[in-house]
């Protein structure tokens, strides 16, 4: 097997129609990417997993979707506005502007400004009028408005502590530098989990989610062994955080972030709450005057008003994507010096579910059939199934062990006489003949779709 680079998958990206830079016939616009047919398929598929993993399957989590303009508020009193920035400099030879750790080696020392402080923060315009007073921030995180949205969650639908409330949706941040494809980019996804805890339970909390996370990337088929786990030292910590660990992942450009686990204390809840006096918060947080809601819960014995810590996993869907695709990127040798390239994606994620293939393009009646076959498993299967009527089987093949589709059916001459179809298994080759009666149950049980 060959080692491949970060190209190589931008180029399959590309050729496939996984993700396309966003505005090219323009000349694009740094930092931004868009999903094309099969991208968003696959985004969509990571995104449901999270989301079944977290709502689904547990029952002390709720879930959200709240809005991307901010109201400033928020994010004055989250400290987003103080302290949500990077270094940034210049360079007087080149004339650009570099993070301060990121500048590149072609920029000499003595060319380089001294470092200041740049928000990231996105500002827009809302309403008719354009002033200063009447403008909203694209959030930053989606966690915000979880903290915002908490006495409402909980009064809807109401919970003891533990219990979380997650989102998934856009998040803007206006990066210095964009890089490494949609690593770094100025408008991501992230997939972000805030678990509520009693304090004093956070640490234990903190090391459950950190397993809990883990599992569920090797579950994506992200494997143990190309991850690491970075204990952020306190020089490094965000504002909110006592403690985070970061899961890192090895990917074609280094060792980054995949995902932050963190204990915000109750710093986010503490700073947003009304009457914060009376309520006995341990984190640092300024006086908050214009919150209308108390966020806190009335513990039911000794009546005492508790805010609750968070521990939040925060993952990035990009980020996700990037690494999932990493990992199922191979380039095989076959025999006579030929080679495929193939997407070993775990079945629940990838874009096609399974290929239709006619045999012959031009026969009516095996057309009808594929036709057929392709609703009756679209009825039954959740994901795409596409019919593939292009001829050239072997190419099919090639195109979907490429772009990781785990079972290609194909419709033949002896499907008119014997109700039989080929169907070919995308990592090994190898190819068996079944009834179409069995189709639905061989795929369940041979790849849980
Ligand atoms: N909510 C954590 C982050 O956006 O990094």
């Amino acid at each position: 097997m060959k080692n491949h680079t970060m190209e190589d998958l931008v180029s399959l990206c590309k050729r496939r129609g996984f993700i396309f830079q966003s505005n090219e016939i323009y000349g694009g616009l740094q930092g931004l990417y868009d999903y094309g047919p099969l991208g968003v398929e696959l985004k969509n598929n990571l995104k449901k997993s999270w989301w079944k993993s977290m709502i689904y399957e547990r029952d002390d989590i709720e879930g959200i979707d709240s809005s991307i303009l901010t109201n400033p508020l928020v994010l004055k009193y989250s400290g987003h506005e103080d302290t949500f920035t990077d270094p940034l400099v210049d360079c007087k030879s080149c004339g650009e502007r570099f993070r301060a750790d990121q500048v590149p080696d072609y920029c000499k020392k003595e060319d380089l400004t001294e470092p200041r402080q740049f928000n990231l923060m996105f500002k827009t315009n809302v309403g008719p009028v354009e002033d200063n007073n009447s403008f909203a921030y694209l959030r930053p995180e989606t966690a915000q408005n979880i903290f915002t949205n908490f006495k409402n969650v909980l009064d809807s639908a109401p919970h003891p502590l533990p219990f979380g409330i997650a989102q998934m949706g856009k998040a803007f941040r206006n990066e210095i530098t964009p890089r490494n494809f949609i690593f770094r980019v100025r408008e991501f996804e992230q997939m972000e989990l805030e678990f509520f805890v009693k304090p004093g339970e956070d640490e234990e909390w903190h090391k459950k989610w950190t397993d809990l996370r883990l599992q569920w990337w090797e579950d994506q088929g992200v494997m143990r062994d190309n991850i690491e786990l970075y204990h952020v030292p306190s020089d490094e910590l965000a504002h909110y955080s006592k403690a985070t660990v970061d899961i890192m992942y090895k990917y074609p450009h280094g060792l980054e972030e995949l995902e932050g686990i963190a204990n915000r204390t109750d710093f986010d809840l503490g700073s947003h709450t009304k009457g914060q006096k009376e309520l006995n918060i341990s984190a640092k947080v300024a006086e908050n005057t214009q919150s209308n809601a108390k966020l806190a819960v009335q513990d039911l014995e000794t009546k005492e008003w508790v805010v609750p810590y968070v521990i939040e996993p925060s993952a990035g869907v990009d980020r996700g994507f990037l690494a999932i695709l990493n990992e199922a990127y191979k380039v095989e040798s076959l025999k006579d010096d030929k080679e495929r390239t193939v997407l070993a994606l775990k079945p629940h994620l990838a874009p096609i579910k399974v290929a239709v293939i006619p045999l012959k393009r031009n026969e009516k009646s095996i057309v009808q059939q594929s036709i057929d076959l392709k609703n009756k498993l679209q009825r039954l299967i959740e994901g795409r199934v596409l019919l593939e009527n292009t001829g050239n089987i072997g190419k099919n093949y090639r195109k979907h062990d490429e772009i990781g589709t785990p079972a290609c059916i194909t419709v033949d001459f002896q499907t008119l006489d014997d109700n039989t179809v080929t169907i070919r298994d995308r990592d090994t080759m190898e190819q068996k003949r079944i009834n179409l009666d069995e189709v639905i149950s061989f795929l369940r049980d041979n790849y849980s779709i």
